[in-house]
């Protein structure tokens, strides 16, 4: 197949990547996306290096079966564990969220205070503070692990009375004691929380989500590999989720606010739990 006819590949341990999705979808929305959510393994953000590094290659090279031009890793703690090892396997451009997600974040805050929240992997491997000082040394980053909000997400749970309960009990304190103004969401599953979260800090925290800019990456770099499509894809997107898929395909048609057409259930080989 052309290249420029390629799908792009995006990957996440469950629902959370597809955020990332609807941005591509929206600002490149010739191009075929080929998703997979890994929701039978979720969450990836309390195990080891090792076991994410494994599971997220092993989800690459079932995408890669199909046919891409570019991978997106739509997962912060697979960004932060696995891009580096990717890059160096594939031949094809390989994409994470962290980098995109703090050059945001620098842009929109003033008092360089910058909050991040993520799992318990993403903040352990510092690579959001890595990647914000290596941009700008005088970023003063905290992070904070959320391990209770992604198991919620995956439930469809996304407001109400547990999500503002479980959202206030956690970053009220947080707040409380870092003057930011400006916070990452650094998990792509929080997209799905932002309006509550929002109104949990209030309107003068700046609350920035990676997947705009990592869209927008994505656009500048097929532009500049001559990649972009400019003719409408004559296929529908594909959905692959390891879970269960109504779950999935509820909270992606809420998401995307239209319906999924090719969804299918898929094991990995080395599936444990
Ligand atoms: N959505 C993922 C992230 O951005 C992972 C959540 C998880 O599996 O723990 O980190």
């Amino acid at each position: 197949m052309d290249e420029v006819q390629q799908g792009i590949g995006v990957i996440d341990s469950g629902v959370g990547g597809l955020t990332v999705a609807y941005e591509l979808m929206r600002q490149l929305p010739n191009e075929k996306i080929i998703y997979l959510g890994d929701t039978l393994r979720c969450p990836y953000g309390s195990r080891s290096k090792e076991e994410v590094q494994a599971f997220t290659k092993e989800m690459v090279d079932f995408l890669l079966e199909k046919e891409l031009k570019m991978v997106v890793i739509a997962c912060n703690t697979a960004t932060a564990y696995a891009l580096e090892m990717l890059r160096k396997q594939l031949s094809i451009p390989v994409l994470g969220v962290i980098k995109p997600g703090s050059r945001a974040a620098i842009k929109a805050s003033r008092n360089n205070h910058i909050g991040i929240i993520g799992t318990e992997g993403t903040v352990a491997s510092e690579a959001y503070p890595k990647a914000l000082h290596s941009i700008k040394e005088q970023v003063n980053a905290q992070s904070l692990a959320c391990p209770l909000f992604v198991p919620m997400v995956e439930k469809g749970i996304t407001d109400g009375e547990q999500a503002d309960q479980l959202i206030e009990e956690t970053l009220i304190p947080f707040k409380n004691t870092f003057s930011m103004d400006t916070l990452i969401l650094g998990c792509t599953h929080y997209p799905l929380l932002e309006t509550t979260i929002q109104k949990v800090l209030g309107e003068e925290i700046s609350i920035i989500s990676s997947s705009e800019e990592t869209a927008r990456e994505a656009s500048m770099l097929l532009e500049f590999f001559d990649g972009l499509r400019t003719e409408p894809r004559e296929s529908e997107h594909e959905f692959y989720a390891t879970g269960d898929v109504d779950v999935f395909r509820k909270i992606a048609e809420k998401i995307f606010n239209e319906e999924i057409v090719h969804l299918e259930k898929v094991t990995m080989e080395k599936a444990t739990i």
